[in-house]
């Protein structure tokens, strides 16, 4: 465990902790807690220094623990553990499973990272969040079909991450074609799908998700659009561990029945989290722009628009603008 970490688990569990104590409980000096307690403010933790009593996390939070994602997990699927890792730190979780994959590393269910340092959104975009106040993961998955069989994949994994939050008491999260969560009509996760291996025979597909879980005002702005956090969406402590449990859970179990159905199933529960079914939208293509009412998805994960003229597009690519 790094300083910082051990740092952050030491505030998470008490209030107010001086400077002295924290050096003294991981034998270090005051200015290397300085140093890195600076470090984590600058990577966007919140934590307070008052004068005579120390330092104190701005808003509460749960680091990632192995052990507790692993009990959570046996309660609510007891025949199966996953292989997972919690890393601290990595440039970006998917990379980091495809890495350890392709190189030849045992299999591995899945990764959590604290923090990224290079995380990536869709359309070659950043993904931005704040160390240990997201859950930042990715999950492998096999496609015995090859690439073809991953049509709606993205959206079934969607439909897994909301049945999550249902369950962990977070009910309300709809979803935008083809893989973003909404709350509130903001963006609060995303869902990156990285396909690796041959074409024709069996791949892998890396599954990466965001979720942002508190996220500071100055980061929000450098989004580039609407996003919001869940606890300000549902203003209550969120038990990071249990959450990322849920997620890995819900997300084994959807990619299992995936695997064997392909998206067909998952039509009608995806339309009535649909956060624009009905509604007049943009769609945009590289340069094109497509205007319709969205009637939802079909079996193979492309979003139906009616355009004025009454004739229904089937859109496999292109990117929402609501
Ligand atoms: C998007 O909406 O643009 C997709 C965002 C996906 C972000 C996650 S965070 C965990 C994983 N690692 C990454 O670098 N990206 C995905």
């Amino acid at each position: 465990m790094s300083l910082g970490v051990g740092i952050v688990k030491t505030l998470a569990e008490s209030g107010f902790v001086s400077g002295q104590s924290l050096a003294d409980q991981f034998g270090v000096s005051r200015a290397a807690i300085n140093h890195h307690v600076k470090r984590l403010v600058e990577q966007g933790v919140e934590i307070h220094r008052v004068k005579g009593k120390g330092y104190r996390l701005g808003v509460p939070l749960s680091p990632l623990d192995v052990d507790r994602i692993t009990t959570f997990f046996r309660q609510h699927s007891p025949d199966f553990v996953p292989e997972f890792h919690v890393l601290e730190e990595t440039e970006s979780t998917n990379t980091f499973l495809r890495q350890h994959l392709v190189g030849g590393g045992a299999w591995l269910d899945a990764c959590f990272a604290e923090s990224q340092t290079a995380g990536r959104g869709r359309l070659g975009r950043k993904w931005l969040s704040v160390p240990y106040q997201s859950v930042l993961m990715s999950v492998a998955h096999e496609l015995e079909g090859g690439p073809s069989a991953s049509a709606g994949l993205s959206l079934a994994v969607g439909l897994a991450i909301v049945r999550a939050l249902d369950e962990s008491g977070f009910p309300g999260c709809r979803l935008k074609w083809p893989n973003d969560l909404i709350f509130d009509g903001r963006k609060l996760g995303g869902i990156l799908i990285e396909i690796t291996g041959e074409l024709g025979g069996s791949c892998i597909s890396i599954i990466g998700i965001g979720l942002n879980l508190h996220l500071p005002a100055t980061m929000a702005k450098q989004c580039g659009q609407p996003v919001i956090d869940l606890q300000s969406a549902c203003n209550r402590f969120i038990d990071r561990n249990l959450l990322a449990s849920q997620m890995l859970s819900h997300l084994l179990n959807v990619l299992s029945k995936f695997s064997r159905t392909g998206f067909a199933p998952f039509v009608d529960e995806w339309q009535q989290r649909h956060a624009h079914r009905g509604r007049l939208i943009k769609v945009t293509r590289g340069r094109d722009v497509l205007e319709g009412m969205a009637l939802g998805v079909d079996e193979g994960g492309a979003l139906r628009l009616r355009d004025s003229s009454s004739r229904v597009h089937r859109i496999t690519t292109g990117e929402v603008m609501a």
